[in-house]
């Protein structure tokens, strides 16, 4: 059975875009695949988190990874910081990332361009970090999203490094993985791009916002003043409106309000307001989910330690051999 390795960085809530991008998928594939699932807490390190702030995104992500549907009996859930070999691996694969490439990767100019007075060696290395993330489980497929492809590169250059370096086979590639060619967009509501807390708390619908702050936040979407010619392309703010009804919404209500569009009869408040119902409707269960499983402390801490043991055995069984293929050895 083939390894699929996730993780995502806990950084806050999850939001529709994690939800369908990435949670729906893993959900399924933890009846196909040997699945680990995790947390990335050491990776959301780089931009200096308080204690608090940590403990508390860890926890939720957790919470949310649970109510989405992962099942810690099929799946492997764990926090990336409860495997301390993952840590050793990456002290080893720094061994041999080139300063070169490490500062050529698209993500780390882009945070070095946000972000210029925080260019730690952290952020440098966060793609050796990640190729560790899923070398350690000799995971064969990862589900991850566009941005995300060129780090998978990296993963496959420093394992076959490796590999080529000590002359052993041991390390495999890791490929990007996803359901369907189509990957389902879920755009943001502040009328740009795809769903993100970077383009602010107004643009993200999150998994765990009420019935209230959802109706409220679709009222509020970007659009515009309505079409004035028939059949008339949609800009992007509204088209990403009926790209998120697409994904909530049954297809002859998409239809319908498409048809109005067209007929240049649409109604903004009502094509919200259906959206924004649809959408409570959507994520109604995972909404409950989450507000059960975040007061069951007790369940929390078991799904967490039965996800570190299982991790642990994975990983130390791979550090053992990396190890010995390196010729680290104790003399006594
Ligand atoms: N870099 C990924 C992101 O930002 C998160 C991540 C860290 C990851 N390690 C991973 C994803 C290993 C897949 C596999 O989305």
């Amino acid at each position: 059975m083939e390894t699929v390795v996730s993780g995502i960085r806990s950084t806050g809530k999850l939001h529709l875009g994690n939800y369908y991008g990435a949670l729906s998928n893993f959900v399924k594939m933890q009846n196909e695949y040997n699945c680990f699932f995790f947390i990335a807490d050491l990776h959301s390190l780089t931009t200096h988190p308080t204690p608090h702030g940590l403990q508390g995104t860890v926890r939720q992500v957790i919470v949310e990874y649970l109510a989405a549907g992962i099942d810690p009996e099929k799946s492997t859930i764990y926090v990336q910081s409860d495997v301390p070999e993952v840590a050793e691996l990456y002290l080893y694969m720094n061994m041999n990332a080139y300063l070169g490439e490490l500062e050529r990767a698209t993500a780390f100019k882009d945070k070095v361009r946000s972000n210029p007075d925080n260019v730690n060696a952290g952020l440098l290395t966060y793609p050796v970090l990640m190729a560790c993330d899923i070398l350690i489980h000799h995971g064969t497929k990862v589900p991850v999203g566009k941005d995300q492809e060129q780090h998978l590169e990296m993963t496959r250059t420093f394992g076959n490094r490796f590999n080529r370096l000590y002359n052993v086979d041991y390390f495999k590639e890791a490929f990007a993985f996803s359901y369907s060619d189509k990957l389902v967009k879920i755009p943001g509501l502040a009328g740009q791009g795809k769903m993100g807390k970077s383009n602010g708390e107004a643009d993200c619908i999150y998994l765990s916002d009420s019935a209230d702050v959802i109706r409220k936040k679709v009222m509020r979407a970007v659009s515009d003043s309505g079409p004035t010619e028939m059949n008339q392309a949609k800009p992007e703010a509204i088209q990403n409106l009926f790209d998120l009804m697409k994904v909530v919404s049954a297809p002859d209500t998409l239809q319908h309000f498409d048809d109005l569009y067209n007929r240049c009869e649409i109604r903004y408040g009502d094509f919200k307001k259906q959206l924004a119902e649809d959408m409570v409707l959507a994520t109604n269960d995972v909404r409950m989910r989450i507000e059960d499983i975040a007061n069951d402390d007790a369940y929390i801490a078991k799904v967490a330690r039965l996800g570190a043991e299982k991790a642990g055995e994975s990983a130390r069984k791979t550090l053992k051999e990396v190890r010995e293929i390196i010729g680290i050895k104790r003399f006594y």
